[in-house]
């Protein structure tokens, strides 16, 4: 068990990557602190988790809400005083597909706090359990478009932030014996993605994308959560302030 003992949080955990990141941390012997802000699907999570014979919380949070992350890691501080992992999965791109005269303030701004402010909070919050334990793992959740976009111009600035702020946190943490890495996936088949496309138009943007993807199709939950693992491991000890494309060969 390569999570052995150690205590996770994973935010975004009711969706599709959140969730397999959450089951995969479980079943290799993390106590896993489930948080969205969709307290339905944490507490599916949790069942499911705890079916594997895991163990967690479930904690509904709101992560553009300053206020209920600082809520959020009070209650891990409560109930396990302490805090090893922290995959900061919650995210996700309210403009997509405008062009840039469409860019709207409040979706821009939405994009901003929900997937870049977000995240700079719960690392703030992550390092302040984390330096005095001289320990930590911090996995952020970026995207294939930190690269650039076309017609996810909000999105992709806020992922391309996430990247600098995980290299700077790096800089800053690794003398604490934290590491901090994002992760950069290409599509990645989610249920939210396929019901808010619909079959048909989702099923050509998979068949478009596998075929330019070297290798031959698009990402599974799995594959993120396998990466996440990794990084969240100690097989990644002397890794940090790195960015893994979980892409299939996407852009090389
Ligand atoms: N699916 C992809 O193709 C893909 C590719 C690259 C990166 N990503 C990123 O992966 C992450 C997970 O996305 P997913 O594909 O699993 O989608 P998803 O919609 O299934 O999951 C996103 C989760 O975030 C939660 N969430 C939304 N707003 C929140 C808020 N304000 N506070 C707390 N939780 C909130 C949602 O309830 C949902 O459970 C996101 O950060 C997304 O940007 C996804």
């Amino acid at each position: 068990m390569r999570l052995f003992e150690k205590i996770a949080l994973v935010t975004g955990a009711a969706g599709g990557i959140g969730r397999a990141v959450a089951l995969c941390f479980a079943k290799e012997g993390a106590s896993v602190i489930v948080s969205d802000i969709n307290a339905a699907g944490c507490a599916a999570t949790l069942e499911l988790l705890e079916g594997l014979g895991g163990s967690g919380m479930s904690v509904q949070a709101d992560v553009t809400q300053e206020n209920e992350i600082k809520s959020l890691y009070h209650q891990i501080a409560d109930r396990y005083g302490k805090l090893d992992i922290v995959a900061n999965i919650a995210g996700g791109d309210v403009e997509p597909a405008a062009d840039v005269e469409q860019i709207d303030y409040l979706k821009m701004s939405t994009n901003l706090d929900l997937n870049l402010k977000s995240c700079i909070i719960s690392c703030r919050e992550a390092a302040r359990m984390m330096k005095p334990q001289g320990s930590g793992k911090i996995v952020n959740m970026s995207s294939l478009v930190y690269r650039g976009s076309p017609n996810q111009f909000s999105y992709s600035a806020a992922k391309g932030g996430i990247y600098a702020f995980t290299r700077s946190l790096a800089m800053s943490l690794g003398r604490y014996g934290i590491t901090v890495n994002a992760l950069a996936p290409a599509l990645v088949e989610v249920p939210a993605f396929v019901s808010a496309l619909g079959p048909e138009r989702w099923e050509m943007l998979r068949k478009e994308c596998a075929q330019r993807y070297p290798l031959g199709r698009v990402a599974t939950p799995d594959d993120v959560a396998r990466c996440a693992l990794f990084l969240a491991s100690d097989d990644a000890a002397f890794i940090t302030g790195q960015i893994i494309e979980i892409s299939g060969g996407a852009r090389l």
